[in-house]
């Protein structure tokens, strides 16, 4: 097949264009045309000086006086903006290369091939703009989770911020251990957002919300193929958090096989996909809560010791809202404030007599359960100050049960007194401290109690029936 340069030229989607060392132009190709918008009869064996930015760098090879290498002038690379045809501008790049004449050993001609790179240019400016997105949300993100957001000026509260604040600079992890609802992640997003790692991403991850089977694919991520179903490659959390914080919730819901390799990712911040062998680099902080006696299940064998000391490092105890009372004030008032603006509300505040009731009420489910409240208030108070009425029963029935805590400090019995309510919520009690003393295993509660333990069952079942009141 005969083989005609010029052709094969002209059908390259990218511009060639050749110039000898007088200046002329000895090949301009067909997408040179479109891109320069000239026609080739008009500008081939004519000195290109139209070609201004080529010139520039013609002239840099002729000073070189054929004596530069290929090594040097072949990198040369050249970004600029054409005035197009349909009136768009268009980016392209020019790399030139000089074509030695190696008998003189000098240039004998320059070549130039020209992309069209306006694509490329929109995706850098489209990242441009998203990287400065990112960091305006990672700001506003990080004032949301600022220290300030933490509300509740109580001993204890303080104390937490303190330590978390001391912390948040270092890359020690973290163990937060309190209830539900007491704000553990809350904290965790202060450190993160308070740390060196503010600007890369805060990733949690709740061991409870998944099978263990699937804790491990979530954590360290699969290759394709990996396993049934596995059909593209994912990244786990891990990879996720690349420079940043893996919060990790509800700790001890991992199997022992997952507390293994988490025990090696902390140890050498290494871990490998499922299905992958190579083995990932894991620059992580990573910070873990529980709202268990951590220590008890290293005790019974349910948690590895070396993966406690590893996590135990820096312990931060939140406690819960009934032990910080005055934190009830200012978090009730953050969340008037807060819903009245989510629900475009006005509602004033509350009546003396219900505040008291949420005071005296003993918060099992800690803040998040004092938002659901406070929620709910606002969306079913009619009047402009939350009255009795509108508290959920189970509130108001805890009261008459706190009333009658210490019915003999009164000079009489207190209005609501019931001597039923009394007796239950005593023996509630005992028989929560039983089976926290014997680590939730009933029958061994039920021994302690003296109680055989069809009896114990019932008590229980009636308490929580009592407990799940509304
Ligand atoms: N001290 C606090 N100030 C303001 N909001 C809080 C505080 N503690 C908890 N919250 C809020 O209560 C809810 C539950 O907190 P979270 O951090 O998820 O608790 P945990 O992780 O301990 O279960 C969240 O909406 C959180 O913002
Ligand atoms: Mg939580």
């Amino acid at each position: 097949m005969r083989f005609d340069l010029h052709q094969v030229l002209d059908s390259a989607r990218d511009g060639v264009f050749i110039v000898g060392r007088d200046h002329r132009l000895v090949l301009f190709n067909h997408a040179c045309e479109e891109l320069y918008n000239v026609s080739r009869q008009d500008v081939v064996n004519k000195a290109c000086w139209k070609l201004s930015d080529f010139e520039k760098s013609w002239k840099e090879a002729a000073r070189a006086g054929g004596r530069i290498s290929y090594g040097e002038l072949g990198a040369k690379k050249e970004r600029m903006v054409l005035p197009h045809k349909s009136g768009k501008q268009v980016w392209v790049e020019t790399i030139y290369t000089p074509i030695l004449d190696e008998e003189n050993n000098e240039i004998a001609y320059v070549m130039g091939v020209i992309k069209d790179i306006t694509e490329l240019k929109d995706m850098e400016r489209e990242k441009e703009r998203l990287q400065q997105e990112i960091g305006k949300i990672r700001g506003e993100l990080g004032s949301k989770y600022d220290f300030s957001s933490i509300v509740g000026r109580s001993a204890p509260i303080m104390q937490v911020m303190k330590l978390a604040a001391e912390v948040a600079q270092e890359n020690t992890t973290v163990m937060l251990v309190g209830e539900s609802g007491t704000g553990k992640e809350l904290v965790a997003k202060a450190i993160h957002y308070n740390s060196r790692r503010a600007d890369k991403p805060f990733v949690a991850l709740n061991c409870s919300a998944f099978p263990e089977t699937l804790i491990e694919s979530e954590l360290f991520g699969y290759e394709k193929g990996a396993f049934t179903g596995a059909e593209k490659t994912k990244p786990g959390k891990i990879q996720l958090a690349y420079g940043g914080t893996l919060f990790l919730d509800e700790v001890t819901e991992m199997s022992p096989a997952t507390q293994a390799k988490i025990l090696r990712v902390i140890q050498e911040r290494e871990f490998e996909p499922l299905g992958s062998v190579k083995p990932q680099r894991a620059d992580i902080r990573i910070i873990a809560a529980t709202n268990k006696d951590l220590e008890a299940l290293v005790k019974k064998g349910q948690f590895r010791d070396d993966l406690f000391y590893r996590l135990f490092v820096y312990p931060i105890v939140i406690p819960p809202l009934r032990e910080r009372p005055e934190d009830l004030g200012p978090l009730i008032d953050h969340l008037l404030e807060k819903f009245n603006h989510d629900m475009a509300k006005r509602i004033q505040g509350i009546s003396p007599e219900a505040l008291g009731m949420l005071k005296s009420y003993h918060w099992p489910g800690n803040v998040r359960e004092l938002q659901n409240v406070m929620e709910r208030l606002m969306i079913l108070s009619k009047g402009e100050v939350i009255q009795v009425e509108d508290l959920p029963r189970y509130v108001v029935e805890s009261m008459k049960l706190n009333h009658s805590r210490e019915p003999e400090t009164n000079d009489g019995i207190p209005p609501g007194f019931s001597l039923e309510d009394t007796v239950n919520q005593f023996e509630g009690r005992i028989i929560q401290k039983a089976l926290k003393q014997c680590g939730h295993n009933k029958s061994r509660a039920a021994n302690l109690l003296g109680l055989s333990r069809s009896t114990f069952r019932y008590k229980l079942s009636r308490l929580k029936g009592f407990e799940n009141r509304n």
